[in-house]
């Protein structure tokens, strides 16, 4: 049976609410420290599985020189596999110029992602990219990424919660869970 066309639930639990919550305190307050000689800095959010990351993250370093734009970037389009392709929807050609990017992401997985957007930005004129991601996969990653900043190692399974989803859903969960796909 295909992937797609079986039940899922949400399984085993394997990040806590509180977990999340402390690594990003963590994030905000070195990046925070990182950037206090910037005038301003722009977040380059991938979308849409790094919204929630990004919103906690701005709401704890609460100070207003930090602005946020939204990327569509996927690699991910049903199921559980990668595709292998990336898709990226950025009109950032004008914004980046000269800037301070802070990339936002939800997961370092494959890294292709975060590789072809760090290239992207790179190439439209950014002063300098910085890298965020709130999860590690523990996988060869097959493209390697220095993160600048990054919360927790997950196990290699396909994961939901947090900004993670599953055929759109799960997005909302708190907390992060394995994704457990049943034939009936
Ligand atoms: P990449 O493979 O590092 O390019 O990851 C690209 C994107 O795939 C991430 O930004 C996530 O949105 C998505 N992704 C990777 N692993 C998972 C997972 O376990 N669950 C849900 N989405 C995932
Ligand atoms: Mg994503």
């Amino acid at each position: 049976m295909a992937d797609k066309d079986k039940k899922e639930r949400i399984g085993r639990i394997v990040i806590t609410k509180e977990q999340i919550e402390g690594a990003v305190k963590a994030i905000a307050s070195e990046v925070s420290n990182d950037y206090r000689q910037a005038d301003d800095v722009l977040l380059v959010v991938l979308m849409k599985g790094a919204k929630v990351f990004a919103d906690d993250l701005l709401r704890e370093i609460d100070d207003k020189k930090y602005v946020a734009e939204y990327v569509k970037a996927s690699s991910y389009y049903d199921g559980t596999k990668s595709t292998g392709k990336v898709k990226i929807d950025a009109p950032l050609e004008d914004i980046v110029v000269g800037r301070d990017i802070l990339l936002v992401d939800d997961i370092y997985d494959t890294g292709r992602t975060l590789g072809a957007v760090i290239d992207l930005l790179k190439s439209f004129g950014a002063r300098d990219v910085k890298t965020c991601v709130i999860f590690t996969k523990e996988v060869e990653h097959t493209v390697d990424i220095k993160l600048d900043y990054s919360g927790l190692d997950v196990e290699d399974s396909f994961i939901i919660g947090y900004g993670l989803d599953y055929q759109q859903r799960y997005r909302e969960l708190p907390y992060i869970a394995v994704l457990e796909l049943c034939d009936e």
